[in-house]
């Protein structure tokens, strides 16, 4: 069950070429236990591998990539809403429309987000005002280290804005293999992101109220009006987090770019990183294998399917750029490997 020398370039939507030395595909909980003990006898390191869109391989993967593949979707009526247990091999978007076709809400402002279900507690995705923590209910997850399984709650998961306890205190400890989320009854509509509301102003000319199919079919439109299709042009999604700063720095900025794009953010201010990216001309920017997107400069695009060095060469001057032009550090939102 364990392969050798892998090509990862078809399983990662950057599309770089990168190897692994163990790989396995796993369907069952026994499934993984079986190769997690494989990695402990080598001492290997390990990579869970969803559908591969938010990571950078930077060379090869001296270690065992566990491709989670276990399926299995299950709505279940319950007090106050449904009840939705998905493995972590499901796709996301899929799930999305599962529920929204049958009418149930929650989920819409989540579509298209490519990947899987067990990735998306990691950074608690997010999009069109909406994140994975507002339906989120629980999860259960292997620990690496003892092959035990544990329960996390909301609480435990410690989400945060592309954040949790994942990427903190429990980085590289488990392997998620199931997720619980909670779509309540009680539905209303969040149309007040910007991009949203303009396009629902433009074409929704339907007298009664939105439905979640509706939303998600909106979103759906605009995600393809500006964000690469990575089976066309490889990429990641948006390659850098959009920076929170404070007050002074807020100020400071404002003032001298008037046209700065910033939302308040948990007392503090979150700047648009597309907007800071365009301002200083990377958009559609091109060198070699690698580019900026011609539509939204936050995401890094590889059309010539370059290396993980380009990638990340190309996104080291990018931030270096931002800090010189206006004193702000960005962070990559993708995971790099090794
Ligand atoms: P992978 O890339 O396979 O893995 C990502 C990280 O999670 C890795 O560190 C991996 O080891 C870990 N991991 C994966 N599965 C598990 C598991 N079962 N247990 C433990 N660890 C695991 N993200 C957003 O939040 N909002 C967006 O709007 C959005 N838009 C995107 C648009 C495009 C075009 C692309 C390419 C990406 C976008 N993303 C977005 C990023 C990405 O889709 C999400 O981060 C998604 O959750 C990644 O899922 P994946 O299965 O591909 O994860
Ligand atoms: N902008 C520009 N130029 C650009 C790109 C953006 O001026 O080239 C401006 C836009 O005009 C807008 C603002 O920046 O005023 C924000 O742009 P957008 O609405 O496209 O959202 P974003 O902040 O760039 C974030 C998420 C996306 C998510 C969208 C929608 C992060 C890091 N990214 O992007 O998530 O889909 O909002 O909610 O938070 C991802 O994580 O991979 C991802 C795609």
């Amino acid at each position: 069950m364990i392969e050798s020398n892998v090509d990862l370039q078809p399983l990662n939507t950057l599309a770089i070429d990168a190897c692994a030395a163990h790989f396995a595909r796993v369907e069952t909980l026994e499934d993984l236990r079986e190769a997690l003990h494989f990695a402990r006898a080598g001492k290997l390191p390990i990579l869970p591998l969803g559908g591969g869109s938010n990571i950078v391989l930077t060379g090869n993967f001296p270690g065992l990539v566990i491709h989670l593949d276990m399926r299995g979707l299950e709505l279940e009526e319950v007090a106050g809403g449904t009840r939705v247990s998905a493995a972590a091999g499901e796709n996301w978007h899929g799930l999305v429309m599962h529920t929204v076709e049958r009418g149930l809400g929650g989920l819409e402002n989540l579509a298209l987000i490519p990947g899987r279900i067990g990735a998306a507690p990691i950074q608690n995705i997010g999009a069109y005002g909406v994140e994975l923590r507002d339906s989120f209910y629980d999860l259960q997850a292997v620990h690496i280290p003892t092959g035990e399984l544990h329960e996390f709650t909301a609480v435990d998961c410690q989400f945060g804005y592309r954040d949790s306890v994942f990427k903190g205190r429990a980085r590289d400890q488990y392997i998620i293999t199931r997720v619980r989320l909670h779509l309540s009854e009680e539905w209303s509509a969040h149309t007040e992101y910007p991009a949203l509301k303009h396009y629902l102003d433009e074409h929704h000319e339907g007298a009664g109220p939105l439905t979640p199919v509706e939303i998600a079919h909106a979103v759906t439109a605009i995600r393809n009006s500006k964000l690469p299709d990575p089976a066309q042009i490889p990429n990641a999604g948006s390659f850098f987090k959009n920076p929170v700063v404070g007050d002074e720095d807020y100020h400071r900025l404002k003032a001298a770019f008037p046209d700065l794009v910033a939302f308040p953010f948990e007392g503090r201010w979150k700047l648009a990183a597309g907007w800071l990216i365009d301002q200083a001309g990377w958009r559609g920017y091109r060198r070699d294998s690698v580019g900026v997107h011609d539509r939204q400069a936050l995401v890094l695009v590889n059309p010539g399917r370059g290396s993980g060095a380009e990638v990340t060469g190309l996104a080291f001057d990018i931030a270096t750029d931002i800090r010189d032009k206006f004193g702000v550090e960005l962070e990559p939102e993708p995971r790099y490997y090794p």
